[in-house]
């Protein structure tokens, strides 16, 4: 279970205090998906990097599984970052240098070994339709084909919350529809939770909980 109790954030800018979160409290089972829709500037990145475990809140708490990141040492909070937490981002942030399949690898070469990860980067790859472009670098692959690579990529340490940032805003509208779906299906598989930002109405319309945020407070 996710659970957010009265998460504020309140950054100090040269102009003075600058609160961009206030009380927002969210709640959500294993298996359980949202969509977060609002304003540009609303506070909904800053969010996701609070639950993530990338930014801790100025007030309030975070639990994920019975665990609280920000009462981690900064060690055990990366690897929780790793293993519990798996990110997509608008843009794909794909290695230019490594192929297709080694970025997908790339989150399980740190902390210990993880011996069948080879095996599920490639079944991954095939449940995202890139079984027939394992060895291709991202500048050979499609925009579409980039953020199923980072899909794939988010999701092979299976992590406990996938946590989603305007995945499809770079896409034309038919390529982001198939990479929406995508997304939908995968997490269906995962028995994760998911929480997917987005400016799109017919992305947020596939989601049954949509979640509204206005100048810093989420209505849930
Ligand atoms: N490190 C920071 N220091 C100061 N202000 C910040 C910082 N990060 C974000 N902000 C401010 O917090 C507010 C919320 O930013 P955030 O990125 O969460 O908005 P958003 O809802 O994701 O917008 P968009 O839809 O444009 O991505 C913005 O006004 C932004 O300028
Ligand atoms: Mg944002």
């Amino acid at each position: 279970m996710l659970t957010a109790t009265q998460l504020s954030k309140t950054y100090l800018t040269p102009a003075g205090e600058l609160t961009v979160l206030r009380d927002v409290s969210l709640r959500l089972n294993a298996g359980e998906s949202a969509c977060i829709m609002g304003p540009s500037g609303s506070g909904k990145s800053t969010l996701l990097y609070i639950l993530g475990g990338l930014e801790p809140p100025s007030t309030g708490s975070v639990d994920l599984g019975g665990t609280n990141p920000y009462a981690l040492s900064a060690d055990a909070l990366a690897a929780f970052r790793n293993k519990e937490v798996g990110f997509v981002l608008q843009d794909h942030c794909l290695l230019p240098q490594c192929t297709v399949l080694e970025n997908v690898l790339v989150p399980t070469l740190v902390g210990e070994a993880d011996s069948g990860a080879a095996e599920r980067a490639q079944s991954l790859l095939g449940q995202v339709g890139l079984g027939q472009r394992l060895h291709h670098r991202p500048a050979e692959l499609s925009g579409g084909e980039k953020q199923r690579a980072a899909i794939a990529r988010a999701l092979i340490r299976n992590p406990r919350l996938i946590l989603c940032d305007e995945p499809t805003g770079n896409l034309d509208a038919e390529t982001a529809s198939t990479v929406g779906d995508l997304l939908i299906a995968m997490h269906a598989r995962q028995h994760a939770i998911m929480i997917v930002v987005t400016h799109s109405d017919a992305l947020g319309s596939r989601f049954a909980k949509r979640w509204r945020m206005d100048r810093g407070r989420l209505a849930v």
